[in-house]
């Protein structure tokens, strides 16, 4: 039985262990400087929690097995050096080591190496993240495209209440605060893409308020700016056309804008940029793939996948349903 236990224990570990170097939302491996030195911290809070710890562990066992009918006079022995060995000095030193090792990583990380050519904006909503680009009159949501191997400057604001940004393999968290701006940075060291996520609780649908960044090399990228800065395309056929008619009429352009084709005086914020909808790789804050099926079941009950969320449920004739998918799809 205690075999059992025992072994059930470390293969437990193993694959706790395992979950650290595969999940796409682990910190470990590091991907950019920052997340790298915030990496190296944690190997050093873990050896120097760990290694205590098992020393503790198979101290007691130790004297478990040890142990024997007890002596009275030898209950209350004093080894005054070992008391103030391993009670004061030893953990005074580690905590030396761990207060002086985070505060210097704390101090590495804060800012870049150099300073970021670009500057982009990001805005937490409930529950999805808008992105600007304010030197190029981009605006999008829940993805975040970045040049590799270059920082980036963000400038963290929030629409409603307090959420937390967090790119784990990329760098830390900060928040975002109503009223306030924070600025942060970060870098991805390769092309790729890196999951992002909430990590302040901000309400019911916390838990799916993600987005990705995606990092390409600096040509991929000024190609993604060039394409996104272009209004909405025309709808290309007669469907789409209808679509966009929908569109207007079901309501989703009082919260959605579409540059160039819904009213640019309006000034919605209150649901994601739809102008280049369809190039993005999520719906709903990474909660789906971005494919018609998906965004056919998001647009009927966007509840049934993330209830609480702040889009209503909009129930059209499947003739209407099959012009306006058209439509989104071309937004391209
Ligand atoms: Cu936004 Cu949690």
């Amino acid at each position: 039985m205690r075999v059992a236990a025992f072994w059930t224990w470390v293969l437990l570990g193993c694959f706790m262990g395992m979950g650290c170097a595969q999940a796409p939302l682990s910190m470990l491996p590091p991907q950019g400087p920052g997340a790298a030195g915030i990496a190296d911290l944690w190997w050093v809070l873990f050896w120097a929690t760990g290694i205590p710890a098992v020393a503790v562990i198979l101290f007691t066992l130790f004297l478990f097995l040890r142990r024997r009918r007890p002596d009275p006079d030898r209950l209350v022995v004093g080894d005054d050096a070992f008391i103030i060995g391993g009670g004061i000095l030893l953990p005074a030193a580690v905590i030396a080591i761990l207060l002086t090792t985070s505060v210097r990583t704390g101090g590495e990380v804060a800012h870049p190496s150099r300073e970021p050519a670009l500057t982009i904006d990001v805005i937490g909503h409930q529950f999805w993240w808008e992105v600007r680009y304010p030197a190029h009159q981009i605006t999008t949501a829940n993805e975040i495209h970045v040049p590799a191997g270059e920082p980036v400057r963000l400038r963290l604001a929030s629409a409603d209440v307090i959420h937390s940004f967090w790119v784990p393999r990329l760098h830390g968290k900060i928040d975002t605060v109503p009223g306030k701006v924070n600025t942060f940075w970060i870098e991805a060291d390769r092309p790729g893409a890196y999951r992002g996520q909430c990590a302040e609780f901000c309400g019911v649908q916390h838990a799916l308020m993600g987005f990705w960044v995606v990092a390409s090399p600096r040509a991929s990228f000024e190609a993604w700016l060039a394409d996104h800065r272009r209004p909405a395309a025309e709808p290309a056929t007669e469907a789409a056309r209808r679509g966009r008619a929908v569109f207007e009429d079901a309501g989703c352009s009082v919260c959605h804008v579409v540059q160039g084709h819904t009213d640019p005086t309006a000034g919605q914020t209150a649901g994601p940029d739809f102008t280049h909808l369809a190039r993005r790789r999520t719906l709903g804050a990474a909660r789906l793939p971005n494919d018609r099926e998906a965004l056919a079941g998001w647009i009927q009950d966007p509840h049934a996948f993330k209830p609480g969320v702040r889009m209503p449920a909009t129930a059209l004739a499947p003739g209407d349903l099959h012009d306006l998918l058209d439509y989104l799809e071309g937004l391209r």
